[in-house]
């Protein structure tokens, strides 16, 4: 079956230091269930310098500093989604950046339901293809290529 509106997309996914601790079986349970493919998957604990980079559009923040210490205390899981409008998609499960207004504007999302602060947030999506592709290169060091096994067994295209 062809969807004719929506090309496959892949998005970047992070499932950040304080959900991996307590809700990853749950997030992973809905990313499988929402149809998703994981088509690259890795736990991995950033370097200070990697987060620096990871979010390196906001440096100039007054949170940048924490949010830098925040992703780089303890394993992150990184996961490339592949899907139908995947970016648009993953952001929608993931709801607002600030878990008291996801709670009262998506109350199912994963930050109204896992986050406990605006830093504390629990979830990362790459907000654009752009950004997606550059952060997959960032955190995984190459672009998929076709032939190439992915976690789900599947290939990617
Ligand atoms: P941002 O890119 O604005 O949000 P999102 O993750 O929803 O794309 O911000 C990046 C991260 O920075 C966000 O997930 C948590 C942190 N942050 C704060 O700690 N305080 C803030 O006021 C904002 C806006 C973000």
């Amino acid at each position: 079956e062809i969807n004719f509106f929506f090309p496959k997309q892949q998005t970047l996914a992070v499932i950040k230091p304080d959900a991996l601790e307590k809700h990853k079986e749950m997030i992973l349970e809905e990313i499988h269930g929402r149809g998703f493919s994981v088509t690259r998957l890795k736990e991995t604990v950033l370097s200070r310098e990697m987060a620096e980079e990871f979010y390196k559009d906001h440096r100039d923040k007054p949170f940048f500093s924490q949010l830098v210490e925040f992703m780089s205390r303890g394993p992150c899981m990184m996961l490339v989604l592949t899907k139908e409008n995947a970016v648009e998609e993953w952001r929608a499960m993931m709801g607002p950046t600030d878990p008291d207004q996801a709670m009262v504007t998506s109350p199912n999302s994963m930050r109204a339901r896992f986050a406990s602060n605006i830093l504390h947030n629990s979830v990362h999506g790459s907000s654009n293809e752009q950004h997606a592709e550059e952060k997959i290169c960032l955190i995984f060091g190459d672009i998929c290529t076709d032939s190439e096994l992915t976690v789900d067994g599947e290939t990617d295209t």
